[in-house]
């Protein structure tokens, strides 16, 4: 079947003869429904990517990394954090504050047929990560007075799924008008060998997710970026659908983040291990920007300073304070996040129309990354927070060595037991023990309520 004669000239442009060849003898409906697929590519881009090397992050001079300027917990004036838990307060009450919640990827390393978001994770409850996360942004408004709206993006795999859940269980106390749910873009995987494009079916493009920095473009696409302008959004909470523990919109990084006139901060935590798999933030050439573990040479991950600890020790958790006004400015900017390439297994068609499961990497994935953001950002600031109370990202099925379910959910009864202690209620450290973010979103509130009504502690508070 003739495809349009734009298309053909575009792929071949592009080097993607296979393809060009295989649509010409393709029957008409299989060729109409990759054409439709294959207007969304940008072919300049394509082609640009295809010819490059497989890494693009070789060319950085590792031994010229500085560790960031930031605020440690162990520098902490308590002086200084009441004013920007007041300031972030301010934020809240007056309405200016939204919640961005990332929920696009595969999942693929947990293993889990469904978004990643509908895994259940509540210790004792089973809640699931999406039931935690929206109580929490509930609870947060309802303390302030004033709704803060979710922006939450799923991808073309988990879209569909994600809104028929959410909305069986009545987006768990959220105002449908306090939600929006956009989808991200998805880019074509190439073969690694060849760099022709894969073909997950006979008729139908192997494509995945953009990365979260694919929300950058799927922001302004989907007409949110508009909607929060609208709202009169000045600050926006960033965070990962796998953490369970993230203090979504918690005034004190909000606070801290607006005193330092800051366009994107990051929370990070104290890497004790070289090995762990966090990435780093570190300063390169007087900017602030992120080192993917599997980037950063062994030696420089293993440097320490005169005290023993690492050198390069802030890990990146992914929850950031980013000024709308600052992704405006970079919405406007072509190519403001560039394409990282990822050496994958990518199950595919070939010619002959057979489906072939690679045992080895065979292909090229290509994601954008919300934190190539950094160095573009005014003021960047890192803020330090305990490991224990804000970070156990569900990344693994149980059994791996880390990132796993069974992990997560004793870092969430850790906090429970934590907040219990200083409300002077003892809970043997074995117990499991959840609190709902409806009843406390911390320790001070869980104290206010359980001094108002002392029986909720045995109570709807706390199930166990
Ligand atoms: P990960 O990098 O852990 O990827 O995503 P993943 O897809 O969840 O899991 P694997 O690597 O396939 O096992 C970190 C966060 O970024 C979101 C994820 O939903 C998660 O909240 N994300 C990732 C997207 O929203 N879109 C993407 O394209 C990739």
């Amino acid at each position: 079947m003739a495809l349009s004669h734009e298309l053909m000239e575009q792929l071949k442009a592009a080097g993607q003869n296979e393809l060009a060849q295989y649509l010409q003898i393709a029957q008409e409906s299989t060729a109409k429904k990759l054409a439709e697929q294959l207007k969304q590519i940008d072919f300049e881009e394509l082609a640009a990517l295809t010819s490059e090397s497989e890494t693009s992050e070789s060319t950085r001079d590792y031994t010229k990394l500085v560790p960031p300027q930031a605020v440690r917990l162990k520098d902490q004036d308590p002086a200084k954090m009441a004013e920007a838990r007041q300031v972030g307060d301010k934020l809240l009450t007056e309405g200016k504050v939204a919640a961005l919640l990332v929920a696009g990827g595969q999942g693929s390393r947990l293993g889990f047929d469904h978004p990643k978001g509908m895994f259940p994770i509540g210790p004792v409850s089973s809640k699931t990560l999406f039931q935690i996360h929206f109580e929490k942004i509930v609870a947060r408004g309802r303390r302030y007075g004033k709704p803060i709206p979710l922006y939450l993006m799923t991808s073309p795999a988990t879209h569909e799924e994600t809104i028929e859940f959410l909305e069986k269980h009545d987006r768990f106390g959220m105002a449908k008008e306090d939600l929006h749910i956009f989808c991200q873009g998805t880019m074509p995987a190439i073969d690694l060998q060849t760099k022709q494009l894969l073909l997950a079916e006979k008729d139908s493009l192997a494509l995945s997710p953009d990365g979260h920095g694919g929300m950058l473009a799927a922001l302004v696409k989907s007409g949110c970026l508009e909607d929060m302008t609208k709202r009169g959004i000045e600050e926006i909470y960033y965070f990962q659908v796998d953490n369970p523990l993230a203090d979504v919109c918690e005034p004190e990084l909000l606070g801290l983040h607006h005193l330092a006139e800051s366009e994107m901060s990051t929370q990070v935590v104290a890497k004790k291990l070289p090995e762990e798999k966090l990435g780093i933030l570190a300063q390169l050439d007087g900017k602030l920007q992120l080192v993917e573990y599997s980037e950063l040479p062994a030696e420089q991950a293993a440097e320490t300073i005169e005290d023993g600890t690492l050198k390069h020790w802030a890990g990146n958790i992914a929850v950031h304070g980013v000024k709308k006004s600052f992704l405006d400015r970079m919405a406007t900017l072509a190519g403001s996040l560039p394409w990282h390439k990822a050496i994958k297994k990518v199950p595919f068609v070939n010619p002959a129309g057979d489906v072939v499961e690679p045992l080895e990497p065979n292909a090229i994935k290509f994601e954008r990354f919300i934190f190539d953001l950094l160095p573009q950002a005014k003021n960047p600031l890192a803020v330090e927070v305990d490991p224990a109370l804000r970070f156990a990202p569900v990344k693994n099925a149980d059994g791996a060595q880390s990132d796993t379910p069974q992990a997560c959910k004793e870092a969430l009864c850790e906090v429970a037991r934590r907040w219990l202690k200083e409300c002077g209620v003892s809970c043997a450290t074995d117990r499991q023990v959840e609190i709902s973010p409806l009843a406390a979103l911390d320790a001070g509130q869980l104290k206010q309520r359980l001094a108002e009504k002392p029986a909720l502690a045995q109570a709807d508070l706390i199930d166990d």
